[in-house]
């Protein structure tokens, strides 16, 4: 079996749903107490094993690039004030994981920008880490798809169940289950953004897959689907026509940092265990949640 080392994630979204920051700065540079977003999900593929992770961006993005490189000049200055400390977490981030990032030039969607990768991926299995989406977990959920292609030998997507009344704006999943205990399941069809009469289960993909290079070949051929855009359930949901897919109900709490409350969470996840503000951040949410 070929060892999973590549991780994409597709951040060249136009993040409108955080407007009007996302206007100025990529939602992905928000931070989640001092770190930005898609550090966490670069963490997230080193923990799990990965080597080299290719960022798709746009021409807004650049931030990105800067957060995980070295500023020559910034770290003489924080040397030169003792700063020691910090200086050495600067350093430990740029050299956390091969980071490359590549422009996906046109919006397109999803799929387009994920289509983007194939050079980069070759003949290897791959995962994918939607940069909108930050999970928390015990085991990192990369690594979770990734223990799942180790046993099975094919793509794997991370799943969750979802309310009713938010599938239409997720996709649905056709399933039968291998092994309920773990959350494993077996799906051999998905639809994108159905209607409420074209539901297969209240299963749906939130943010993590683990995919075959065949899929790009997939994706060459879409046509725009849902929202007019390039959908990677769309080429997702051929493979699982085809010969099948696994679905895990992975481990861990999700946060779409593609949205202002999801974005808040996050925040009070993480304050309140960041060594700098976890005692005083409770305090303070204890006053506050008395006066809700
Ligand atoms: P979304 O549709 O949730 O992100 O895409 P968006 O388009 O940025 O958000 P809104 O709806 O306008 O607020 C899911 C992921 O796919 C990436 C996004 O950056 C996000 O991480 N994406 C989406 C791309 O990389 N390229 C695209 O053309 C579209």
């Amino acid at each position: 079996m070929q060892k999973v080392t590549k991780a994409i994630i597709p951040a060249a979204g136009l993040g409108t749903r955080m407007l009007p920051i996302s206007h100025a700065v990529p939602k992905e540079m928000l931070p989640i107490v001092d770190l930005p977003a898609v550090y966490y999900l670069v963490e997230e593929a080193v923990k799990s094993g990965i080597e080299d992770i290719l960022i798709i961006t746009n021409r807004d993005k650049d931030a990105m690039e800067d957060f995980f490189d070295l500023s020559v000049e910034y770290g003489d200055v924080l040397a030169a004030k003792g700063k020691t400390e910090e200086l050495e977490r600067l350093r430990e981030i740029a050299n956390m994981a091969n980071v490359y990032f590549l422009r996906q030039r046109e919006t397109r969607g999803l799929g387009h920008a994920v289509g983007r990768a194939k050079e980069f991926v070759g003949e290897n299995p791959f995962t994918v880490l939607y940069g909108d989406d930050i999970i928390f977990s015990q085991t990192p959920v990369t690594r979770q798809l990734m223990d799942v292609y180790e046993q099975y030998g094919k793509p794997v997507v991370g799943v969750k169940p979802v309310p009713k009344e938010d599938l239409r704006r997720y996709c649905s999943l056709k399933v039968a289950p291998v092994d309920e205990k773990s959350g494993l399941y077996f799906c051999d069809d998905m639809i994108e953004k159905p209607k409420p009469s074209e539901e297969f289960s209240n299963l749906s993909i939130l943010g993590r897959v683990l995919l075959s290079p065949e899929v790009f070949d997939l994706i060459d051929g879409l046509k725009p689907g849902a929202g007019g855009e390039i959908q990677l359930t769309d080429a997702m949901a051929m493979l699982a026509r085809k010969s099948g897919v696994y679905a895990l109900d992975f481990e861990g709490r999700r946060f779409d940092l593609g949205s202002k409350l999801g974005f808040l969470m996050a925040n009070v996840e993480r304050g309140l265990v960041h060594p700098e503000t976890g005692d005083a951040f409770r305090a303070y949410l204890k006053e506050m949640a008395k006066t809700l």
